[in-house]
């Protein structure tokens, strides 16, 4: 089993890459291969909308991009995976531009006949046989976790197109006055979403 974790904050030390990396080391305890992206490490251009992507090759199991950078071979990797971890800041009152260049570069996970009504769908379902655990971060303090609820949103839509189910939602607040007691607790709390993630993934092949 595979699990990739992508982190949006700008910040690769910061406390969502740690608890990035919590979650991920909870995940292999349970035997997962993993393996965590720091998005702004890598290279990713805006998308242009252009819809080729979207509009083109649908045999295809990740419609052609145009833009030349890493997507391609991330989008890859996130197609052979089995679950995921998102992990943001919350940033005016929504993911980071890094996170969100990423979230849009993942249209050509999906196809549309062009003309048609509606949004577009995934080029392949999962049938809930994948799953993802996201985590969110802000300096407003846990009793305002509800300011994370656009971050949640933006993270778990392509999810729902594609039929990956969300298991963990954990959103840490008051980042900025982290001791150490609390920050063990979230760690800790960070690992068990990685543990849950695998056993729920697990679980669902099983049929249970
Ligand atoms: C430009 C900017 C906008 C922010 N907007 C919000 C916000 O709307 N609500 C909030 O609770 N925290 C906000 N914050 C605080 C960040 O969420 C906080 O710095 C981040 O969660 C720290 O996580 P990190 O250590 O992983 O970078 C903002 C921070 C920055 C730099």
């Amino acid at each position: 089993m595979r699990i990739l974790g992508f982190m949006g904050s700008p910040r690769t030390k910061g406390l969502c890459a740690r608890f990035t990396e919590s979650a991920l080391n909870g995940a292999a305890s349970r035997g997962a291969e993993v393996k965590q992206f720091n998005l702004v490490k890598y290279h990713i251009k805006y998308c242009r909308g252009c819809y080729k992507c979207v509009y083109k090759n649908h045999e295809l199991p990740i419609g052609k991009c145009p833009l030349k950078d890493d997507m391609a071979v991330i989008l890859t990797e996130y197609l052979e995976a089995d679950g995921y971890i998102m992990a943001s800041p919350v940033y005016d009152f929504t993911v980071p531009a890094v996170m969100k260049a990423f979230i849009e570069r993942r249209f050509p996970m999906f196809y549309k006949v062009k003309g048609s009504r509606g949004v577009p769908d995934a080029r392949v379902k999962q049938n809930f046989k994948k799953k993802a655990s996201l985590i969110a971060t802000g300096s407003a303090g846990d009793e305002y976790a509800s300011i994370a609820e656009p971050c949640f949103e933006v993270m778990s839509g392509h999810f729902m197109i594609e039929e990956i189910d969300i298991v963990d939602q954990l959103y840490v607040g008051l980042i900025h006055n982290v001791d150490e007691k609390r920050y063990k607790e979230k760690m800790d709390e960070t690992y068990s979403m990685g543990v849950r993630l695998v056993e729920e993934i697990e679980k669902a092949r099983k049929g249970e």
